[in-house]
Formats: structure tokens, sequence, C-alpha cells
């Protein structure tokens, strides 16, 4: 089977009314990122950060995977789909994909902040103030922060360098290391971008396919199908 190598971000989640960081109305309107979502918050205003997750952890379990995400599960049936996400939602793992790496972390779980091995698939959806992981240290939502490493990008690349077809979907492309991980695609495959306002200044090897993740994934589909055979 040939490998689909797919890099989301928060675009493939819009549909889903999970709200996007960069767009109007994005999350990095309302919140000052380095308030929410940076190293130096968690340790100057533990509470604020994890009001913030708990919010969009609440937000991802009261939405659904939409067309996009169930389209991208059904690709598995006939190429070896692998998914890198931006996204720290479970749309894509609740669709039905089971090869998914999540770059920037998951909302669906906690870690140890002294033990970064020790991690718990989190029951409340609501994280409190003071919760300890069994080591007796803070318990911190287990996403990947302005500021951290990202533990999983050497998978990713190998991941990406492996590629017989890649598909961007509904990232702005603004963030490192995520966004470099297009540099790692071999020069002879095939590369599409699904994005209804797609990012300025893309290599020349990128098909553009300018709609919405659902109706994107669907041309995606159109255009991939005689490479199966
Ligand atoms: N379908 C596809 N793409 C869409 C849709 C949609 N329905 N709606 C919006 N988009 C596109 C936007 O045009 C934009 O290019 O999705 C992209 C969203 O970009 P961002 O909001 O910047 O999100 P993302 O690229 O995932 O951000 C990367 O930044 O803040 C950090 O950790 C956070 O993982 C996140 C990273």
């Amino acid at each position: 089977m040939k490998r689909l190598v797919i890099l989301s971000g928060a675009g493939m989640s819009a549909e889903s009314g999970i709200r996007t960081f960069r767009d109007m109305n994005g999350l990095w309107e309302e919140y000052d990122v380095m308030e929410v979502a940076s190293i130096e918050a968690w340790h100057k205003n533990p509470e604020l950060l994890l009001r913030f997750y708990n919010d969009r952890r609440v937000q991802m379990l009261a939405s659904q995977p939409n067309m996009g995400h169930l389209l991208l599960a059904e690709l598995e049936k006939s190429f070896e789909v692998h998914i890198i996400t931006q996204n720290v939602d479970d749309l894509h793992e609740r669709a039905g994909s089971t090869k998914v790496l999540h770059l920037h972390g998951e909302l669906t779980k906690a870690r140890s902040s002294v033990d970064p091995t020790l991690i718990t698939i989190l029951e409340n959806p609501v994280m409190k103030p003071g919760e300890q992981c069994a080591k007796g240290s803070p318990l911190r939502p287990h996403i990947v922060w302005f500021g951290e490493e990202v533990p999983q990008m050497d998978n990713a690349i190998a991941i990406v360098e492996s590629a017989d077809i890649l598909c961007v979907i509904g990232t702005s492309l603004n963030v490192y290391p995520a966004a470099g991980l297009l540099n790692y695609a071999p020069k002879n495959i095939s590369i599409y971008l699904i994005d209804p306002n797609p990012p300025e200044k893309l290599p020349k090897q990128i098909q553009v396919i300018a709609e919405k993740a659902g109706s994107g994934v669907e041309k995606l589909i159109q255009r991939i199908r005689d490479v199966t055979k």
C-alpha cells in the first residue's frame, strides 16, 4: 500500500466547531498566547492556564469528527495513512484513524511536571489547581507549550521522509518546527495542501486545493485515486 502522510492543523477541526488560532475570531485574538500556552504561564499563573485548557477540553468533548476526519479514516482501506497533527483534540482518533502522532500534545491526557513519561488519561475533563502526579509533583496538561521542545519531531520527520503522498490540511504553517516538516518530503512525491485561505508563497511542488477540510479531502481522494492502482 502507498503511504499517505497527512499534516493537519486547527483548520482540520474547524468544521467540528473547534476554534482555530489565527483566523478571524481565532483563539489568539481572545487570549495572549504567552499567558495561556507557554511554560512561563504555567509557572506564573497555572490557574488561568488550567482554565484555558479546561474550556478547550470541554469544547472538544462537545464536538464530533467532521467529514474531513471521517474520510481520512476511510482512506486507511486504500492507503497506509499516517496522520501527524498539531491539534490536541482527539477527533482524528474518534473518526477511526489508527496512526495519529500529536506533535503538540493531547487534551485528553495530563502528565507529571517532573517526569514527562508519567502520563495519565484524564477521567475528569476539568483539571483543578493543586492536583498532583504519583510522584507528588503538580499534574500539568499533556501539551507542548511555547518555549518547550517538541519531543515527537524526530518521529514526525521519519514519517514525512517515507511518504509516497503528502497532504497538508488546515494549518497556517506559522509555527516551527512543525511547519518545517514540509522540507523533509521526498523531492519527487505529490504534495497537496487543503485550506480555504492557503498560506502565501508555497513551494511550487504543492498542489493547492482551496477548500475547507470536508470538501477538500473529497477532492484529494479524486486526485489520488489512480495512484492506488
Ligand atoms: N478547513 C481547512 N482549513 C481551514 C478551515 C477549514 N474549515 N478553516 C480555517 N482553515 C485554515 C486557515 O485558513 C488557516 O490557514 O486553517 C489554518 C489555521 O491556522 P492556525 O489557526 O494558525 O492553526 P495552526 O496552523 O494549526 O496553528 C499551529 O500554533 O498556537 C499554536 O500550538 C498551536 O498547534 C497550533 C499551532
